[in-house]
């Protein structure tokens, strides 16, 4: 993308992680029941993992089901579910040919038997694939996530293999669902919604965060690159001073 010049001036977003909301508002808007915008919703994420690649995005991460989303209506948390199963039996194909890597985070023990044997199928079959890397996040909680771990350290604490002492950021990092994957560059939410609702919450201290009015359904890939376009104009300090 561009010559060295274009590259020093802007800095790139490799790792995107967005908060895809606004399929209920975008359906009941049209007087549609709220499952008709999350159906929507799963098309538009097709979308922009095509187009992710070809503008610059090496890592995807995007926020399908929260901890907190079991809340819905029984009809909702279903039919969601279903949407997701869909989602990996029809696109696993296309995923695999267009060089996805696809990972889940969040507690998947929770979730049914069959999405979650269809959930490892996928990273299975894609673990060697590098041109994206798409995590998916399905009943994700960012402080189940630093509990589950926090219980995992402790134990290995009480069992007499790590000393407290060794727990660092990185130890940390390393043992979160997000283990491997660079922290995000920017987390983008649409909607309007200016909270992150537990999402990624260790992962983003240092992010940058876009929000948009656009409800997902309606978010494009022109407005990814025009967002991606404001990142790069933006200066990243973390904590230094600001550069020549
Ligand atoms: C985001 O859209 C998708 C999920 C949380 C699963 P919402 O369903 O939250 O849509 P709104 O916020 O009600 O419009
Ligand atoms: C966040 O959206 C979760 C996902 C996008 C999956 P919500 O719509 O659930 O968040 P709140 O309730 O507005 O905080
Ligand atoms: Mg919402």
């Amino acid at each position: 993308m561009g010559d060295k010049s274009d590259k020093k001036a802007r800095r790139e977003a490799s790792h995107v992680a967005i908060i895809m909301d606004g399929n209920g508002r975008w359906a009941s808007n049209r007087g549609w029941p709220r499952l008709v915008g999350h159906r929507k919703g799963a098309e538009r994420v097709k979308q922009i993992v095509r187009a992710a690649p070809d503008i610059g995005i090496q890592w995807l991460t995007i926020y399908a089901f929260s901890t907190e989303n079991w809340k819905r209506s029984t009809e909702e948390v279903l039919g969601l579910m279903t949407i997701f199963t869909r989602y990996i039996e029809r696109e696993a194909d296309r995923i695999a040919a267009d060089g996805v890597r696809m990972r889940f985070i969040g507690d998947r023990s929770k979730l049914d038997p069959k999405l979650q044997r269809l959930m490892a199928g996928i990273e299975a079959r894609t673990a060697n694939l590098t041109r994206l890397n798409l995590t998916v996040a399905i009943n994700y909680g960012g402080r189940d996530e630093i509990a589950r771990t926090i219980r995992h350290l402790a134990a290995e604490v009480a069992a007499g293999r790590l000393d407290p002492q060794a727990i660092t950021d990185q130890v940390v990092s390393n043992c979160l669902d997000t283990a491997g994957l660079p922290d995000p560059d920017l987390v983008i939410r649409t909607s309007g919604e200016t909270r992150t609702s537990n999402f990624l919450p260790w992962q983003a201290a240092y992010a940058e965060y876009e929000f948009t009015e656009t409800l997902w359904p309606d978010f494009t890939a022109d407005e990814l690159v025009a967002i991606l376009a404001r990142f790069g104009n933006r200066d990243r300090r973390f904590g230094g001073v600001v550069s020549a």
